[in-house]
């Protein structure tokens, strides 16, 4: 029968493979034998290294930082609304100012691109009806049309800087997604429409659009940001100046054009906007 091995004798075998006087080996092997093995392993990572490298390069050679390289297909825009609120419900009651001042500066801050002084500082003025293409070079710089904030009239917080909700008449302000290259509505120009999503129409009456109820043609194409450097998206204002008070109204806001999708089962942001108000 074999004798167990003590401890002692376990440890001192341990010893001995970790670092071997007589042989001169560490973990078993000896000094060449490692220099070797350093040797295969360094030349192996500095291969693949170089892989990985050459495979990267390979990539950002042939995508332009300026156009989007896999677009076969032009994804349809998603809209969103400005003031930014939790839940997509505005709650407020227009005789207590501190219930909407966050809707109201929300929309201050949102449009301060839109100054009339910084468009027309900044951005061209362009022919409404058609496309504004431009030639040239994709890295060369793009203009911008101009798009005035006094053109949302009394949506556009000059003359009530409140926007309409100190008197229980709230702007809402419309804009669709950027996609770059995207031109919208293929000639004829993407359309706006509210309307309460169930209920009695007369829940929400009258819906007043500034500038019009359409995003003109000529704020597309968008180049991109790289090179379209003061482009500022067109925007649509939406006034509700009948809604009903003291309910909930659930309203449904849809863009309509060629190539549009607004009837997604689970994209509700594709297309359209679904929110509430009540308002007090
Ligand atoms: C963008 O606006 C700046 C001023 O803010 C102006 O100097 C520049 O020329 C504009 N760029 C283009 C491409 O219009
Ligand atoms: C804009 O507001 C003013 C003052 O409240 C009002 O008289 C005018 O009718 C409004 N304009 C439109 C187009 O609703
Ligand atoms: C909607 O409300 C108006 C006014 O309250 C009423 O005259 C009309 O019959 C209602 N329509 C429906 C479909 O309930």
């Amino acid at each position: 029968m074999e004798q167990r091995r003590t401890w002692a004798e376990w440890a001192q075998d341990f010893k001995q493979y970790i670092w071997n006087p007589e042989k001169k080996e560490v973990l078993g092997r000896n000094g060449k034998s490692w220099c070797l093995i350093l040797l295969f392993y360094l030349l192996l990572y500095a291969f693949l290294t170089g892989m990985f490298a050459l495979c990267i390069y390979g990539l950002l050679a042939t995508i332009s930082p300026y156009v989007p390289t896999y677009r076969e297909r032009v994804f349809p825009p998603g809209v969103t609304i400005r003031p930014h609120v939790s839940g997509l419900s505005y709650s407020f009651n227009s005789l207590e100012k501190n219930t909407w001042t966050a809707y109201s500066e929300s929309l201050q801050k949102f449009l301060e691109a839109y100054d009339d002084e910084k468009q027309i500082a900044n951005n061209v003025v362009c022919t409404p009806g058609q496309y504004f293409i431009q030639e040239g070079e994709e890295h060369e710089e793009k203009k911008a049309c101009q798009f005035r904030r006094s053109l949302l009239q009394n949506c556009s917080g000059i003359e009530d800087p409140t926007f309409g909700f100190s008197q229980g008449k709230p702007c809402i302000i419309l804009k669709m997604n950027r996609i770059v290259g995207f031109k919208a509505g293929s000639g004829t120009p993407i359309t706006v429409t509210c309307d309460i999503l169930k209920g009695n129409h007369s829940l929400i009456g009258e819906v007043g659009f500034y500038p019009v109820n359409y995003f003109d043609l000529m704020y597309f194409p968008f180049y991109g940001k790289l090179t379209h450097v003061n482009y500022t998206s067109p925007l649509v204002a939406i006034h509700f100046t009948e809604v009903a008070k003291n309910t909930d109204i659930t309203v449904q806001c849809k863009i309509h054009g060629q190539d549009i999708i607004n009837d997604h089962k689970t994209d509700r942001f594709l297309g359209r906007v679904v929110f509430t108000m009540n308002i007090r």
